[in-house]
């Protein structure tokens, strides 16, 4: 089969097409025929090397062997179509699923993608933030995959949702789901006047993370950390911490069959972003880095 994997850590372009043995599955796991896979920034961090510099000790992020493990979707040969996270290659035509979740009929490939990985991740993150109806909470990237679901979860628990996003298109994208206000990152400071919070969802790391950090009610306030995406780690210290009586939540690999089932189910609109065909997955990585991209970025094989 085709797939897409790199042999050394580096920019899109180690991205390559080669070809491999079909892979077989084992005992309890669902082999697929790819009909389409989700692309999450984590990917871009593992084949560029910042996870493996961010996360050393986490083997799923060093990448060594060269795949792109991804969620897919896919039929089995018995007719059952199938979502969940490769064990193998997932940039790839065949894949084999260990804990793959049955998709109902009335949800399309893309759409059903949109809400694995990244719907796992706002279930969860919104499941640790304890978040109540009435507090005001801070999303960062709101118009990203994982921003885009956690604006609708938190409105509809009838929180307050600032939406925090770089540029106009991505924030007027965040009201149309629900945040009630949005300001953008990128400016200078962007803080004035956004007021105290009591959650703030991050994931873009460095001197926004710490922004949003300085945000949170004293004694009362939650951070959940399940991100760095421009590569620098929210820099607090434990003395801050203590001295402020708030909370760091940290998240990791959300996807479990509950959270994927809850995300289905909670009827939120996924947003799509562009696809590209598995032999242009380099492009994709391109346009998820260089922040170019709204909602969910899905291969075609
Ligand atoms: N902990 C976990 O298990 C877990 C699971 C899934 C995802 N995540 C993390 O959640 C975050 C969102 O993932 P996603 O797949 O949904 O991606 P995404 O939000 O669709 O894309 C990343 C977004 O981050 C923002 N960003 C800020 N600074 C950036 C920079 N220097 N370079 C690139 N992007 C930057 C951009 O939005 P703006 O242009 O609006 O700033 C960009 O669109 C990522 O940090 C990802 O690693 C973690």
């Amino acid at each position: 089969m085709r797939a897409v994997r790199f042999t050394e850590f580096g920019p899109a372009d180690v991205l390559r097409v080669v070809d491999v043995p079909d892979p077989v599955p084992g005992p309890g796991e669902d082999l697929v025929r790819v009909t389409a896979i989700g692309v999450n920034y984590g990917e871009t961090s593992i084949r560029s090397g910042k996870a493996a510099r961010l996360f050393p000790w986490h083997a799923a992020v060093r990448g060594t062997d060269g795949r792109m493990g991804a969620e897919v979707i896919g039929v089995t040969a018995d007719g059952r179509r199938l979502m969940g996270a490769a064990t193998g290659d997932g940039y790839a035509e065949l894949a084999v699923l260990g804990n793959g979740v049955e998709v109902p009929p009335h949800v399309g490939d893309h759409e059903a993608l949109a809400l694995l990985l990244q719907g796992s991740t706002a279930v969860q993150a919104t499941r640790r933030s304890r978040l109540r109806a009435g507090e005001r909470v801070l999303v960062e990237a709101a118009a990203g995959g994982v921003g885009s679901l956690l604006v609708q979860i938190a409105a509809r628990a009838g929180a307050v949702v600032v939406a925090a996003a770089r540029g106009e298109h991505k924030l007027a994208l965040a009201r149309e789901l629900g945040a009630h206000e949005t300001v953008d990152y990128s400016r200078a400071g962007w803080t004035e006047g956004v007021g105290e919070v009591d959650v703030v969802f991050s994931s873009v790391g460095g001197s926004v993370a710490r922004q949003s950090f300085e945000l949170l009610r004293p004694g009362a306030g939650r951070l959940v950390l399940f991100g760095f995406a421009n590569g620098e780690p929210l820099d607090v210290t434990p003395a801050e911490v203590f001295g402020l009586g708030v909370e760091l939540i940290g998240l990791w690999n959300p996807l479990t069959p509950e959270n994927v089932r809850e995300a289905l189910d909670l009827g939120l609109k996924p947003v799509l972003g562009p696809t590209f065909p598995l032999a242009d997955a380099a492009r994709a990585h391109e346009a998820l880095e260089s922040r170019a991209t709204t909602g969910k970025v899905i291969l075609v094989p």
